[in-house]
C-alpha cells in the first residue's frame, strides 16, 4: 500500500501547523451545526428505500476499494495504526454533508485522505489549495489510494450513515462485511 509509511507529526500547540489543522476542524464542527438536518432517505418512499439499500451496499464495495477500513477497521471502530488514530466512524457525529466533504477533502494535518481528484487544486476544500501547504509538508494533504467521483463520495457517505454511524458492531453487519459467517462474526454477541 502507498501510504503504508504514513507519517503522523503530531501538530504542535501554538505553530501555524496548529493553526491550520485547528481551522479546518472548527469549520467542520461549525458546518455541522448548519447542516445537520433530517436525511432526505426518511422523506422518500419505499421505491427510493430499494434505491437506497443498493446505495449503501454499492457504498460498502466503494468503500473497501478506497481502503477506507484500511485505517478505520472493518468495524468501522478505527483505532490505532498507521502512526495515527482514526476516528471511529461509529462514533462520528457528522451529518451527511461534512461526511461529504470529509471524504472529498480529507483532514489536513491529519492521516484521513482526501479522495476528490481535484481537491486542492482549486479552492473547493475548505478555501485551500496545494499553494497554501507549500513550505509545510507536514499539513500537505494526504492523497487517497483511489479517487471517487461524486456518486461513490454520496454512496460511500450513506454507508456509513446506515450501517455504522451510532450503531454498535453486529454480527448481521460482519456477515454482511465478510460476505458471510466467519468466525469473527461468531464471537460478536448482538444479531
Ligand atoms: C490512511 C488512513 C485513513 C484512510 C484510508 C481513511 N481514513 Fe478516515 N480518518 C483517518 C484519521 C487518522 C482520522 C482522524 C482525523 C483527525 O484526527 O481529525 C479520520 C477521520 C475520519 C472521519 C472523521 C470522524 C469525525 O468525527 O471527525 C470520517 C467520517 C472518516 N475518517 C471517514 C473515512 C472514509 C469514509 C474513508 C474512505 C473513503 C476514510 N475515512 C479513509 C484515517 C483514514
Amino acid at each position: 500500500m502507498r501510504w503504508a509509511a504514513a507519517r503522523w507529526h503530531p501538530v504542535k500547540h501554538g505553530t501555524a501547523a496548529y493553526e491550520l489543522s485547528h481551522r479546518v476542524r472548527a469549520f467542520a464542527v461549525a458546518a455541522v451545526v448548519v447542516c445537520a438536518g433530517p436525511s432526505d432517505a426518511a422523506a422518500e418512499g419505499p421505491l427510493a428505500a430499494t434505491d437506497a439499500l443498493v446505495r449503501v451496499d454499492y457504498g460498502l464495495s466503494t468503500a473497501k476499494r478506497a481502503n477506507c477500513m484500511g485505517c478505520h477497521k472493518w468495524h468501522g471502530d478505527g483505532g490505532p495504526g498507521y502512526g495515527g488514530a482514526a476516528i471511529s466512524l461509529r462514533k462520528t457525529r457528522l451529518a451527511r454533508a461534512q461526511l461529504v466533504e470529509l471524504i472529498r477533502c480529507g483532514r489536513p494535518g491529519t492521516n484521513m485522505p482526501y479522495f476528490d481528484r481535484d481537491a486542492y487544486k482549486d479552492d473547493r476544500c475548505y478555501g485551500l489549495t496545494f499553494d497554501d501547504f507549500a513550505n509545510d509538508d507536514d499539513n500537505r494533504p494526504l492523497q487517497g489510494k483511489k479517487y471517487l467521483n461524486e456518486r461513490q463520495v454520496n454512496a460511500v457517505a450513506d454507508f456509513v450513515i446506515a450501517e455504522l454511524q451510532g450503531k454498535e458492531v453486529t454480527k448481521a453487519y460482519c456477515e454482511k462485511y465478510f460476505g458471510g459467517p466467519t468466525r469473527q462474526c461468531e464471537a460478536i454477541g448482538s444479531p
